[in-house]
């Protein structure tokens, strides 16, 4: 458990939400300060503390901290790939310069541990499209990718340099239920649980033959917390952990969803964001987490279907 409290920056999001749920259920729901620059998630409301803040304000951000005895910080405010390639300046300017006063702080006040999130999104076309290894060329295409990048490496330079204690998985795309994807290229993935719920078919913006790393939205938090609590000898990688557990096109999660859903039909019609997608991994190699602090997936495609659409039932 934190010294003090936890702060969450980005609380409202796909992943905020469902963190903020984890690490409240974890470690007491008054030890867990949600913030973010729109509204408190209706999820999230009554559950614990709520600020409203944004992270471009240092000197809030900092106060923020003193005030309310923060030692730990995930940070989760970002702009992602297909929002990123519409506005390339904002995109930059918020991923980059909020992790910077983030980390800046963390420096300062000498806070016990920072998480911050990167991508596949590092991966450019010059990376081997199969089983991506931790440690390959790295030439992202994308002003998300190219930001996760160079926050990877301001995560490894804070750490050497000052002793920050930053921890960050390069998350594949996420798929959950509960709280809505923020405008990444991956959000196909969940867009087509609700289409196919609602109307029976869904027009996929990607390629039906287009490969993504995905994840179950439970594998992602269990991921992030288990780095989180893993002992401090036991991270070896201080830029960006990769992160696995299922890889499919949209042709096969069509193909799965049919199982349950027998009338469903899957169309595509690929716009910008097949760009982006084409020049990511298909599949990413996680070993290097898996040896150095026991990570192990639980969700496959079939279980992930499953279980979204039990609960979107509902
Ligand atoms: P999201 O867009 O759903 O949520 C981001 C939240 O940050 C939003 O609620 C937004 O209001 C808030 N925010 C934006 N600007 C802010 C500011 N200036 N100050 C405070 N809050 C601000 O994103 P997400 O999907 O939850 O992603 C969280 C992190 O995980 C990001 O760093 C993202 O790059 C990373 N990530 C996500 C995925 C995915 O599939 N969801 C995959 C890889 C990495
Ligand atoms: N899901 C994210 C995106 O598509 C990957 O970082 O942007």
């Amino acid at each position: 458990m934190a010294k003090g409290k936890i702060l969450v920056i980005g609380a409202s999001g796909q992943i905020g939400v469902e963190l903020t749920m984890a690490l409240r259920e974890k470690y007491g729901n008054n030890n867990v300060i949600a913030s973010d620059l729109r509204e408190e998630n209706e999820l999230l409301k009554g559950s614990g503390p709520y600020v409203s803040l944004d992270v471009m304000n240092k000197e809030m951000l900092h106060v923020q901290v003193i005030r309310q005895n923060i030692t730990q910080i995930y940070l989760l405010a970002a702009i992602l790939s297909a929002t990123g390639e519409k506005n390339p300046n904002l995109a930059w300017h918020l991923n980059m310069q909020g992790l910077l006063n983030v980390l800046d702080i963390a420096r300062e006040e000498k806070l016990e541990k920072v998480y911050w999130p990167s991508s596949i999104a590092v991966f450019g076309p010059t990376s081997p499209k199969k089983d991506c290894p931790q440690q390959t060329i790295i030439e992202p295409t994308t002003v998300y990718g190219i930001s996760k990048y160079a926050g990877e490496f301001w995560c490894n330079y804070y750490f050497h340099r000052y002793g920050v204690d930053v921890r960050s998985l390069r998350y594949p795309g996420l798929i959950s239920y509960k709280s809505a994807p923020g405008g990444g290229t991956t959000d196909y993935a969940v867009e087509i649980f609700y289409e196919a719920l609602e109307h029976k078919k869904y027009n996929c913006f990607l390629r039906e033959d287009t490969y993504l790393p995905m994840m179950y939205m439970p594998d992602a938090i269990k991921a992030t917390i288990e780095l989180m609590e893993a002992p401090k000898e036991k991270i070896t990688v201080r830029t960006s952990y990769n992160l696995s557990s299922m890889s499919f096109s949209p042709t096969e999660i069509g193909a799965e969803i049919k199982k349950h859903i027998p009338e469903f039909e899957l169309s595509c019609t690929p716009d910008y964001r097949q760009a982006i997608a084409d020049s990511w991994p298909q599949s990413i190699d996680d070993s290097v987490a898996r040896a150095d602090w026991g990570w192990q997936h639980e969700y496959d495609l079939a279980r992930m279907t499953e279980d979204m659409l039990k609960n979107l039932q509902r």
